[in-house]
């Protein structure tokens, strides 16, 4: 999908923020609505530009690149959180995650920059073939579908590191998002719009989605197999999600 707006993953962020992590979310210039820099200038969606083949996921893997620079450039960060001080964030325990095209770009990103410990991909095929050879970060993907993505497959057999495939049962693309939680938050029943939102409760979906994404980045930090989450072995505390592809770990 394209222009999914950081602001349809917020909550998302939040509860990983919950867990102990700093998040930071991205807003791609071109594919978000609109980005105003800190001089004022602006840039808005540009369909021109998102549908050209050279825009997928390697401008969105050089933006991860440059906002992990500011985070480790005191100057910059002083700038953006006076507040804060001029101290540097430590990005030394970095992991990237991403929804759709830009699950895909979290992969390619790591491909790219060994400050990327681990990665995770939220239900977004891998377009353009990009090399992955050399890959040896952990990487998750959680799909929607019980099948498993021909572009996944292709991406999986250059994967080096710990690598995980899960399905979520009785979801779609849209329920890696807030916008079943939203729907419910504004009152509305999502059961009408079971072929977009699919049937999971957004509560579950979130409790999934933390749970899965929390346990992996631990993972890349620790180095640790992961527990018995990641093992397959909680099948019972997560009825709906069941491993598809598990390798080196
Ligand atoms: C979109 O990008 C094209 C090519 O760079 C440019 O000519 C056009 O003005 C842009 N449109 C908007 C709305 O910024
Ligand atoms: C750090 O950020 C400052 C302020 O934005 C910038 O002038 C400087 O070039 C940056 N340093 C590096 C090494 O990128
Ligand atoms: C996969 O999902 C389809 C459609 O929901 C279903 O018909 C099929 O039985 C499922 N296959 C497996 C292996 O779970
Ligand atoms: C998917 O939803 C159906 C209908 O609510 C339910 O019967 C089934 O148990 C769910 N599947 C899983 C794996 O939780």
């Amino acid at each position: 999908m394209q222009s999914m707006l950081s602001i349809l993953l917020l909550l998302l962020a939040n509860t990983t923020a919950g867990e102990g992590f700093v998040v930071i979310t991205i807003d791609h210039p071109e594919d978000a609505n609109i980005i105003i820099y800190s001089d004022g200038h602006a840039v808005y969606n540009n369909a021109s530009i998102l549908n050209s083949p050279t825009w997928d996921e390697y401008p969105r893997a050089a933006d991860a690149s440059f906002v992990i620079d500011q985070l480790s450039n005191a100057t910059a960060m002083a700038e953006l959180l006076p507040q804060r001080g001029p101290r540097p964030f430590p990005t030394n325990r970095v992991a990237m995650l991403g929804h759709s095209v830009g699950g895909a770009s979290a992969i390619v990103a790591a491909s790219r920059d060994p400050r990327i410990r681990g990665a995770i991909n939220w239900d977004g095929s891998i377009f353009g073939s990009p090399p992955l050879s050399g890959l040896s970060q952990p990487v998750l993907f959680m799909s929607h579908k019980n099948t498993t993505d021909p572009t996944w497959l292709a991406a999986w057999r250059q994967l080096k590191g710990a690598k995980l495939v899960v399905h979520v049962a009785n979801t779609t693309h849209e329920t890696f998002t807030d916008v079943a939680t939203l729907f419910q938050a504004a009152g509305q029943s999502t059961a009408p719009f079971a072929d977009l939102l699919g049937t999971i409760a957004p509560a579950e979906m979130m409790r999934i989605l933390t749970a899965y994404t929390t346990a992996w980045m631990n993972r890349a930090f620790t180095g640790k197999e992961g527990g018995a989450l990641l093992q397959g072995q909680e099948p019972s505390n997560f009825p709906e999600v069941s491993i598809m592809m598990k390798d080196n770990f």
